[in-house]
């Protein structure tokens, strides 16, 4: 199956991180390179271009888009480990960073990945297709209280203890659409014919436990922050609210100078505002894009510069 996943907001991220030809730059989710590419084109023989994957199929499709250019290194790795590779390569600081969360369009559009409703498929929803946890283990063998705590949190869904009651009684449960049968029998009627995706809540939290997408993502920002130049980029791009929650809360902290109480007559804590917000409140993709690109509806984009 051809890798397809048009770039979301293109022309904001490369306004935003407002390339430096010679600078070095880091692409934590680079999937179909559809920002990278843009971002090499931008850049001189002198810079270079990093780009993480966890999904083996993203990687080797960078490989094969990337091939015209030498200064590309493509690593197959979660970004959460962005230490050790930054550290492995001998990269000391960055002039751009660009984290484009959550799955791409290959991911969800390709059947044998497991992660949608609109195919018959064995549910998996790996990103990393070598790790072990899959969607078939989240469903089938998690305690009631654990199912429903995750449809609860990671979903925002109301009817997440009827949800997860109706796995348990029905399990094994071994596709989506039988996944998705049981959460539609799981609320009122009228909810589903309301809903534009009954489901989806629901196949977003799962998604979100198997492939732990917000575990350290905090802490991942917050430690890709002290590798930026002074005036270096880094944007994110979101897709739900826990996810902005994350980001807006690590990129205000880092943009925040004392964080004493306001009755301390002096700062104890020494805490150091390090970065600027570029934008106070979150981009959205244009009126155009989201009509040609409906992906992009729920996406915000947070942009913060280092001084
Ligand atoms: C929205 S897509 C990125 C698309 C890319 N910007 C483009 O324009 O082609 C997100 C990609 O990030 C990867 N991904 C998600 N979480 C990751 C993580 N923690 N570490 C590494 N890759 C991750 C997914 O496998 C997916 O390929």
């Amino acid at each position: 199956m051809e890798f397809v996943h048009k770039p979301i907001m293109l022309k904001e991220i490369l306004s935003g991180l407002d390339i430096n030809p010679d600078g070095i730059y880091l692409d934590c989710t680079i999937g179909g390179a559809g920002h990278s590419k843009e971002i090499l084109k931008l850049l001189s023989d002198k810079g270079l271009l990093i780009g993480l994957d966890k999904d083996q199929d993203a990687i080797n499709v960078c490989k094969d888009r990337l091939k015209d250019y030498k200064n590309v290194i493509l690593v197959k790795s979660d970004f959460k480990n962005i230490e050790k590779v930054l550290n492995d390569l001998n990269v000391t600081s960055l002039d751009g960073i660009l984290i484009d969360l959550g799955v791409s369009s290959y991911q969800l559009d390709n059947k044998e990945r497991g992660f949608s409703f609109r195919f018959d498929s064995k549910l998996d929803m790996r990103m990393d297709q070598s790790q072990k946890l899959s969607a078939y283990e989240v469903v089938n063998t998690y305690s009631l209280q654990h199912l429903t705590r995750i449809i609860k949190e990671f979903g925002e869904e109301e009817y997440a203890s009827s949800i997860a009651k109706n796995i348990v009684k029905n399990r094994p449960v071994k596709t989506t659409k039988e996944l998705a049968f049981i959460i539609e029998k799981s609320m009122p009627t009228k909810v589903v014919f309301k809903r534009n995706g009954a489901h989806k809540k629901t196949f977003q939290a799962i998604r979100i436990e198997v492939n732990k997408e917000l575990e350290l993502l905090f802490e991942t920002i917050n430690y890709l922050i002290t590798k930026l130049k002074s005036g270096g980029k880094m944007a994110v791009l979101s897709f739900h609210s826990l996810e902005d929650r994350i980001v807006k809360n690590a990129f205000k902290i880092n943009s925040t100078g004392c964080l004493c109480p306001s009755k301390t007559p002096i700062c104890i804590c020494g805490h150091k505002k390090i970065v600027n917000l570029v934008n106070k409140k979150p981009i959205i993709a244009s009126e155009e894009e989201q009509k040609q690109n409906p992906r992009s509806t729920s996406a915000k984009l947070r942009i913060v510069e280092k001084i």
